[in-house]
């Protein structure tokens, strides 16, 4: 399984994802990719600088990001510390150690996902529990990077929207006890170019970044 060529790297997801970072000054740290798939932005982070941690629970995932990171330069391959596991509850040593925590496309599946994404505990205990995750690992003024389908009025719709993937208050309360949340911005992308042979669809993509807001530390588990 090798990189889908049907994509040019970097996509224009990973330019709008740039843009987003450039507007505020980002600069490269630790980044911490939670559900990171076959690890396209987990490895045009390396290639940005960033040292990137990248979970994904699927050990499939984490085989085709090792294969493909095998053909980037040593020095960015280095950077990507690539870890089989549940992401959403991950816990290392020290909390505040990451200056970027990255989502694309895991919270937004925690709807109605049936069971593909279960851990004995509801979609909606699993959103928070992310949010609470990357609350622990960032540092003050960390970014929490998220994708999502996009799901506000405030973006003109690319595509009708599905009716789910909607932040609930719920949601919404977990992240302002850690979080400033910023606008959302919408662009078109791609579905996740893993070198499958399905055909490619295009989505309705968003981009928010949160910022975390206060040293109160977000709880210990696992
Ligand atoms: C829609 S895919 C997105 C993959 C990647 N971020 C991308 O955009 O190409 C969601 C990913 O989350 C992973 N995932 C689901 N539940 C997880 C969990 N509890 N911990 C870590 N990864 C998880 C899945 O295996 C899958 O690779």
């Amino acid at each position: 399984m090798g990189v889908d060529t049907r994509i040019h790297w970097p996509s224009p997801e990973l330019v709008a994802m740039w843009a987003a970072l450039s507007a505020i000054g980002a600069r490269p740290g630790r980044a911490l990719d939670l559900g990171c798939g076959p690890g396209t932005e987990a490895m045009f982070l390396a290639s940005m600088g960033w040292n990137v941690v990248a979970i994904d629970r699927d050990a499939f995932e984490i085989g085709v990001l090792n294969a493909r990171r095998k053909k980037l330069p040593r020095k960015v391959a280095s950077r990507i510390e690539a870890i089989a596991g549940d992401g959403i509850g991950w816990r290392e040593k020290k909390p505040g150690t990451f200056q970027m925590v990255h989502d694309r496309l895991l919270l937004s599946n925690l709807w109605d996902s049936q069971g593909v994404y279960a851990r004995n505990v509801t979609d909606a205990a699993s959103r928070r529990e992310l949010i609470e995750t990357a609350a622990w690992a960032l540092e003050e003024d960390g970014l929490f990077v998220i994708r999502m389908r996009q799901w506000s009025d405030a973006v003109e719709p690319f595509e009708p929207p599905t009716g789910h993937d909607t932040l609930e208050n719920r949601d919404l309360r977990e992240a302002d006890r850690w979080f400033d949340r910023g606008p959302e911005l919408g662009y078109l992308g791609f579905s996740t170019p893993d070198g499958a042979k399905r055909p490619l669809k295009r989505l309705s993509l968003s981009i928010q970044v949160w910022r975390r807001n206060s040293r109160r530390q977000a709880s210990r588990k696992g």
